[in-house]
């Protein structure tokens, strides 16, 4: 919303755990109506959050690991809420630190389908286990559907190596077929060593900085004309 870059249409639900972030996420959209205009303010944890739409798009910026908790609201809350041509990402710490599920899920892993983080890395062409770990987990909790991954952008925030993870593409699982076979096709292959990835970062953060002004140009236009109505009509 800092940058203008919110789509202005449709029902926007705002997460937040932390009352006083949250507030100021409250006074942030209530200074300025246009971008959000239908704002829902959750402030709890997203796993306590009840999807009463289908959503378009989700911006998970967890910046922490998947716990079990929101593993379960994906599997049986948000999965069942996509449309057609839905994206969804998330952000991940590359350290998963003191997240018990993350350590608990590649246990399960190697035990229940020991060759299938090998299988991901041959197919994905990555050896990185805390990546494949989390592909394997997204894969297991969207239990409904395949789906494409984005070049996977790797990047250090002030305090941590994080991973942004872009879900896309996604078909109807075939109730028959088995985990193992199912594929995540990627576009691009995430970094093998945290250098390649930070290059690549590098590239797709300007590209994507290219687009945003772009974005940015119009969505200003727009904001712009809007004021102008609201000005004529309040003179009125
Ligand atoms: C990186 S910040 C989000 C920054 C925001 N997307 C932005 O661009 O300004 C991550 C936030 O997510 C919140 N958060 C993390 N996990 C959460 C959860 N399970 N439920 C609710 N909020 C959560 C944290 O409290 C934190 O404020």
């Amino acid at each position: 919303m800092h940058n203008q870059l919110v789509h202005p249409d449709g029902e926007h639900v705002l997460v937040e755990r932390e009352a006083e972030t949250a507030s100021r996420i409250k006074d942030l959209v209530a200074s300025d109506p246009y971008w959000i205009r239908k704002p829902r303010i959750h402030t709890g944890e997203l796993h306590d959050l009840r999807l009463a739409n289908k959503i378009d798009y989700a911006f998970l910026d967890l910046t922490g690991g998947i716990t079990k908790d929101v593993a379960g609201w994906v599997e049986n809350g948000l999965q069942h809420m996509l449309r057609p041509k839905a994206r969804v990402a998330f952000t991940l710490a590359y350290g998963w630190r003191t997240n018990q599920y993350m350590y608990d899920m590649q246990s399960y892993i190697k035990e229940h389908d020991p060759k299938g983080l090998r299988r991901l890395s041959e197919a994905l062409k990555i050896d990185k286990k805390p990546i494949l770990v989390y592909v394997y987990v997204l894969r297991s909790i969207f239990s409904q559907w395949d789906f494409s991954l984005d070049q996977t952008v790797w990047y250090q925030d002030s305090q941590q190596s994080m991973l942004l993870f872009r879900l896309h593409d996604f078909v109807r699982r075939s109730a028959t077929m088995k985990m193992a076979d199912v594929g995540v096709k990627m576009q691009g292959v995430i970094g093998r060593c945290c250098g390649q990835a930070k290059k690549r970062s590098a590239a797709a953060h300007k590209a994507w900085e290219t687009r945003r002004a772009e974005a940015a140009k119009r969505s200003q236009a727009a904001h712009k004309a809007w004021k102008t109505r609201r000005k004529l009509a309040k003179a009125h």
